[in-house]
């Protein structure tokens, strides 16, 4: 394949459900000529409370339904999947890039107490990788990592108006011991979390940075991209197209909480 083929392959997204639109979402604003391929596992969704084990399995799988296409880039647009990776790629012959590293660097830049907040998964928070990622940038900063086991569900059925007050009891639980330790910056370890991120910013107070674990994805892959020469040069929209392991049915009916264009897309399923 030439040089010039490659720049107009499609960026690679995956997440273990539809979380990871966010960093779609955050694809098409700041690079909207590219094309994307998107594969959520929702059959499988959520990895969040397996083990690492499992998990990597799943993450060669997902990553082998995006290998069928042609991919100039793949993104692990998941907390979950991203954590458990640590600093390792599963790909070698492209740029590759998880949610952590991306998230943790904007959060070392950003805090000035140097206290920073995590929130993911189970399997996220236990396996540290937030936390290594930021001390591996900034050994002395001080981090307080909470898991938050119910919230993947609540954004999942939809759960997630501002007014919502078992999503915000829920948020409250969690994110209080944060608050409470003084974190002036909170990663939002997850892909589901920014859909309710004005509940969060509600708790948190305002002066507090959130940060968005996929759109944070987003930009570093556009940076790895533009580094690596692998921008398409197409001057015309780039455009979507949705794989997922459960119905399109479901895939309609959720996407809209996450990128509301997607719900009316070009969506597919396929057995894994
Ligand atoms: N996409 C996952 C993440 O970002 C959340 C859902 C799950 O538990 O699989 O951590």
């Amino acid at each position: 394949m030439t040089e010039q083929n490659k720049n107009q392959n499609a960026i690679g997204v995956f997440d273990s459900g539809l979380g990871g639109l966010t960093a779609v979402k955050e694809l098409n604003r700041i690079l909207p000529q590219e094309n994307i391929i998107f594969f959520g596992d929702t059959a499988r969704v959520p990895y969040g409370t397996r083990s690492r084990q499992t998990i990597l399995r799943y993450t060669k799988e997902d990553i082998a339904v995006l290998r069928q296409h042609p991919v100039k880039m793949i993104i692990a647009a998941c907390g979950t999947v991203s954590s458990a990776l640590g600093m390792d790629s599963p790909v070698e012959d492209m740029p590759f890039t998880g949610v952590v590293y991306p998230a943790a660097r904007t959060a070392c830049t950003l805090t000035k107490n140097r206290h920073i907040g995590i929130i993911g998964t189970p399997a996220t928070i236990r396996s540290n990788g937030y936390v290594n990622a930021i001390h591996a940038i900034d050994p002395g900063i001080a981090v307080t990592a909470m898991a938050c086991p119910l919230l993947v569900h609540l954004v999942e059925y939809g759960y997630t108006n501002r007014n919502n007050q078992i999503t915000r009891l829920a948020a409250e639980e969690y994110l209080m011991p944060i608050k409470k330790a003084g974190a002036d910056t909170l990663i939002m370890g997850c892909t589901h979390y920014p859909i309710i991120r004005e509940i969060i910013a509600d708790i948190m107070g305002e002066h507090v940075n959130l940060i968005s674990a996929g759109e944070e994805a987003a930009k570093y892959a556009k940076k790895c991209l533009t580094q690596q020469h692998l921008l398409t040069d197409r001057t015309e929209s780039g455009h979507n197209i949705y794989y997922v392991s459960d119905s399109v049915e479901s895939f309609r009916e959720n996407a809209r909480h996450f990128l509301p264009d997607a719900a009316d897309g070009q969506v597919f399923s396929l057995h894994i």
